[in-house]
């Protein structure tokens, strides 16, 4: 085959991968928090026109610029000292109205860019902030954290087609400024407005190679096929939480920072954070649009609380069926039924209880059926069935299967809405048209894997 060939090939399924992330993405909310050291560089320009390109395409971006490095530099200026301690800056009186001064001019300098692009931004004091206080006997002075972020003011100038744009000042309920931090206030933002994505920008690359030894268990490492070179591009939130704990580990304090509360963003609601080299040309675009990534991603593991099912949990599985078998909604099942099956279930767990089940039974070759799924009544709506299934489903994927089917009578909306297909019962495989029951006729659908 040839090379055109192969390029063209490549080009084409890189124009499909855009469109289903763009489509994926439309609606939703990326924070987006970018170091000030970034704003000096010649690939600012560059980097704000890809932001503007998402806004653009119907995602809705909030951006925090960091106020640190400018901070720094109009304190050298006007000759001010601020010394630092637990690796915060104690933010005092006489400093106080130079770090407002940096913030805002760090969030013009993003407007001023984003106007470049034709975009609208809109700069506001959103976020009540406190006192950080007095901690170990040292007064943080005017240095504050998050109180409240007013998330439903942010999402009207959204609507009205603006970018909100967060320096790192937040003010008391009187109208005191406080410093605060600008990582603290975009995972802040992420959790408050249920963003899909949180993505710190810094200047260099986070987490390259001193973590790669860390390689296994929830970190995935990549090499770079031309340079040979490896680097961690993604982990889980446990992963995640593992390295923070490992004593003596040597992570600057932005950086940790940063990995602190990227965990606390995952464990929140928001699905991804991704680190990310903003002086990296189309850095962003190649992270949310493409496969093609060169950041670090934590993300939440939607299957954290699910397990195989053992046969000591079968007495608390079949209380959970019982009142959905009651009302009709599951085909019953013995002690003796899960017993024999006992390796096809999985079950949800939290704090040492079952909350819900499913099975995959294997039907031939290639095929499986998801059954048996139920979620304890106390905690539907939660997401727990639709992760069951998503469980389940890459179970069949890791066996290699064509694809799955379920079998229902009343919850077909779910289904479809979870991607499966109206199927007919001539498509199940042989065994299972064999013990369908024509009476019950429940609904098949069905979902491809390959
Ligand atoms: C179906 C079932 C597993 C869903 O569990 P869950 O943890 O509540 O599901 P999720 O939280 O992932 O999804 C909930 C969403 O699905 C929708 N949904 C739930 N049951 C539905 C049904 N029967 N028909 C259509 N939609 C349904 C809900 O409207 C809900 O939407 P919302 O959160 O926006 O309100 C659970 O309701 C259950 O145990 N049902 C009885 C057993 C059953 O029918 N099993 C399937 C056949 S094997």
């Amino acid at each position: 085959m040839s090379d055109d060939f192969t390029s063209t090939r490549d080009e084409t399924d890189l124009i499909r991968e855009v469109f289903v992330y763009a489509h994926r993405f439309q609606g939703s909310v990326f924070v987006f928090r970018i170091g000030a050291r970034l704003m000096a560089l010649p690939s600012f320009p560059g980097l704000v026109s890809d932001l503007a390109l998402l806004h653009e395409n119907g995602i809705k971006i909030v951006l925090v610029p960091s106020g640190g490095a400018r901070i720094d530099e109009l304190l050298a200026i006007y000759g001010i000292e601020t010394e630092k301690a637990q690796g915060l800056r104690i933010s005092t009186p006489e400093a106080m109205p130079l770090i407002e001064m940096a913030a805002f001019d760090t969030a013009t300098r993003l407007m001023n860019q984003l106007a470049r692009n034709k975009v609208e931004a809109v700069v506001g004091n959103w976020v009540r902030a406190r006192s950080y206080g007095v901690r170990d006997g040292i007064d943080f002075q005017q240095t504050g954290v998050v109180d409240k972020v007013h998330v439903e003011l942010i999402m009207r100038s959204m609507e009205d087609d603006f970018v909100p744009i967060l320096p790192c000042i937040g003010w008391s309920a009187i109208g005191e400024p406080y410093n605060i931090s600008s990582i603290e206030l975009a995972t802040a933002l992420a959790v408050g407005m249920k963003a899909r994505k949180l993505f710190f920008l810094t200047e260099g690359e986070l987490f390259s190679s001193s973590f790669t030894g860390l390689r296994g268990e929830g970190l995935t490492v990549r090499e770079d096929p031309a340079t040979g070179a490896s680097r961690v591009s993604r982990f889980t939130v446990q992963a995640a939480e593992r390295i923070l704990a490992i004593p003596g580990l040597e992570l600057g304090r932005p950086d940790r920072d940063m990995l602190e509360h990227s965990v606390t963003a995952c464990r929140n609601g928001v699905e991804r954070v991704h680190f990310l080299d903003g002086d990296q040309e189309g850095v962003v675009l190649k992270e949310v649009f493409s496969t093609l990534g060169t950041g670090t991603m934590v993300h939440a593991d939607p299957f954290e609380n699910i397990r195989p099912m053992r046969e000591a949990d079968i007495p608390d599985v079949l209380r959970i069926m019982e009142p959905l078998i009651q009302e009709g909604n599951l085909v019953r099942r013995t002690q003796g039924d899960l017993q024999r099956k006992c390796s096809d279930y999985a079950v949800f767990e939290t704090d040492g209880t079952i909350r819900g089940c499913g099975a995959l039974h294997r039907y031939g070759e290639n095929w499986a059926e998801i059954a048996g799924l139920a979620v304890d009544g106390s905690y539907k709506h939660l997401g727990i069935g639709a992760r069951m299934v998503g469980y389940l489903t890459e179970e069949a994927k890791r066996l290699g299967l064509e694809g799955v089917f379920v079998l229902t009578t009343r919850t077909s909306d779910w289904f479809l809405s979870l991607g499966f297909q109206a199927a007919t019962v001539d498509e199940l495989p042989a065994e299972r048209r064999e013990t369908y029951d024509r009476d019950r006729k429940s609904r098949i659908y069905m979902k491809r894997l390959i």
